[in-house]
């Protein structure tokens, strides 16, 4: 392996907190040359998922009463968004769906415990996850709410309670804080950004790590629950696709997401939450539908960034903009996302957000084996968009493995192009990745890099840098120092 072209600067395995460290040089002190710390084999062990019995994805509210409550960000500090669950959910052959207006949408909040003077109201909604197939069990999810908190005040700590109060059931209270006002001074004090973390004893320790670096805002960068690693009557497997080849679609077990709110409720409660899509959220369906649970768990600043999407969206924290981008629907110069990209790009005042930050889940840039330029398509659709405006940094995950980019812009070191950070080693319960490209006998073959839901095989499109005129399939091309790779 050509290990001077690659450079790992650290392998977290669990977790990436960015955080700023005198020891630490910064990529504008680059570019360095690639250096790769190969993963020691003994942390690349078996990840368990939480079983159902485990007391942190038990259900341990009554009737009505709220469970799974989250916070996320609006599009600026003086809004939030409040999640929760209400009832049970079903599975089974024969559900019946919830009526979703028979629970309020009501949270109370206020800068005291005590009183709580103001109430906001918002909407609910249930979704279902059907298999029209003889011996798949369909699912039914308990209420979901999401209610918009306006007119906060920044950097502020809030109360509140969240539930319907007629039926008097009402949750904790809960509190959180806004981000601070945007302007270059003024930035929240950690951002934790994690991808790919499932719901495994690994992931355990993500977030318990998580939780003690005291983070002000978490990213999570698509594959979520892992749900779809189960079948509809609970059975887990590590490879779905080698375990389960022959099952008519390809299932999931939504109580896993139940699970994974539950799970995370104790952090996500208090810290806000903001996700974007990865492959995993899927979840195909009857009638072809698709990000069932996905779209209608979470809540997204999508209204008030413009973009009216679950798929792609934007917001402010502090002194940083965040585009999240989505992967697994249209990214084509012609569709709707590429269009409210540019208009999102156009509206950014950097004197106010002098941070410009995009994330998605599969990362264009990564020399490892899995997944090795499967987004290419959509780089070659975006690449240049977010170069004309200086983004400074890009997130992903997809790629279960840490690795950081010097700054490169279509496959060439540029000190006006993005530091490329890849996070997919939150903790899930498939493998990290270890092999690289360029190690021999581990490139990819081109018939395998093609990804069904990433729009093919596009690296022949190159029309500039070190990629024009060359074989359109090169592994050692991409491994180049002039692309300034750096793990
Ligand atoms: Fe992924």
């Amino acid at each position: 392996m050509k290990s001077s072209m690659i450079i790992i600067i650290f392998i977290f395995l669990n977790l990436l907190a960015v955080v700023v460290r005198g020891e630490i040089p910064t990529t504008l002190e680059g570019p360095f040359v690639p250096v790769t710390v190969p993963l020691d084999d003994r942390f690349r062990g078996h990840a368990i998922d939480l079983p159902a019995t485990d007391y942190r994805v038990q259900r341990r509210v009554n009737g009505f009463e709220p469970e799974q409550i989250s916070v996320s960000l609006s599009a600026s500090y003086d809004s939030v968004w409040i999640s929760w669950i209400t009832g049970e959910f079903q599975i089974g052959y024969d559900i019946k769906p919830l009526e979703p207006k028979s629970v309020g949408s009501i949270v109370r909040f206020g800068r005291l415990r005590f009183p709580m003077y103001r109430e906001a109201m918002g909407s609910s909604l249930v979704y279902n996850q059907l298999y029209a197939f003889e011996g798949l069990q369909n699912y039914t999810s308990g209420i979901i709410h999401h209610v918009r908190l306006t007119g906060l005040k920044s950097d502020t700590l809030y109360y509140y309670r969240c539930g319907d109060p007629s039926i008097r059931a009402m949750s904790e209270i809960h509190f959180f804080r806004t981000m601070p006002i945007s302007n270059p001074r003024s930035y929240p004090k950690r951002i934790a950004i994690v991808g790919d973390l499932g719901l495994t004893y690994n992931t355990t320790s993500t977030i318990n790590h998580l939780i003690s670096n005291n983070p002000n805002l978490v990213l999570l960068i698509g594959d979520v629950t892992y749900a779809n690693l189960y079948l509809t009557n609970g059975t887990g497997s590590d490879c779905y696709s080698c375990s389960f080849s022959d099952t008519p679609i390809h299932e999931t077990y939504q109580p896993r997401w139940d699970y994974w709110g539950r799970f995370m409720q104790p952090l996500v409660s208090k810290v806000p939450i903001m996700a974007i899509e990865g492959n995993h959220e899927i979840e195909e369906q009857a009638e072809n539908q698709t990000f069932a649970a996905y779209s209608s768990r979470f809540a997204f600043p999508s209204e008030e960034s413009g973009s009216s999407s679950t798929f792609y969206y934007s917001f402010n924290a502090g002194g940083i903009h965040f585009i999240m981008l989505g992967a697994y629907i249209s990214y084509s110069k012609s569709g709707d996302q590429y269009k409210w990209l540019e208009r999102d790009l156009a509206n950014v005042d950097r004197s106010v957000t002098p941070w410009l930050v995009a994330t998605w889940h599969p990362p264009w840039y990564n020399t490892y084996k899995a997944h090795y330029r499967e987004a290419e398509c959509m780089m070659v659709e975006m690449e240049e968009l977010l170069y004309s405006y200086k983004v400074d940094i890009v997130f992903n995950g997809h790629v279960h493995a840490y690795e950081r980019s010097n700054q490169v812009y279509n496959y060439t070191l540029d000190p006006c192009g993005p530091v490329y950070i890849m996070v997919g080693d939150g903790g899930n319960r498939e493998k990290m990745a270890i092999s690289h490209a360029d190690e021999p006998g581990h490139c990819p073959k081109p018939s395998t890099i093609p990804d069904q839901y990433l729009g093919g095989f596009c690296a022949f499109n190159f029309t500039s840098g070190p990629a024009k005129g060359k074989e359109w399939y090169i592994c050692s091309m991409v491994m180049a120092p002039e692309s300034g790779h750096v793990q």
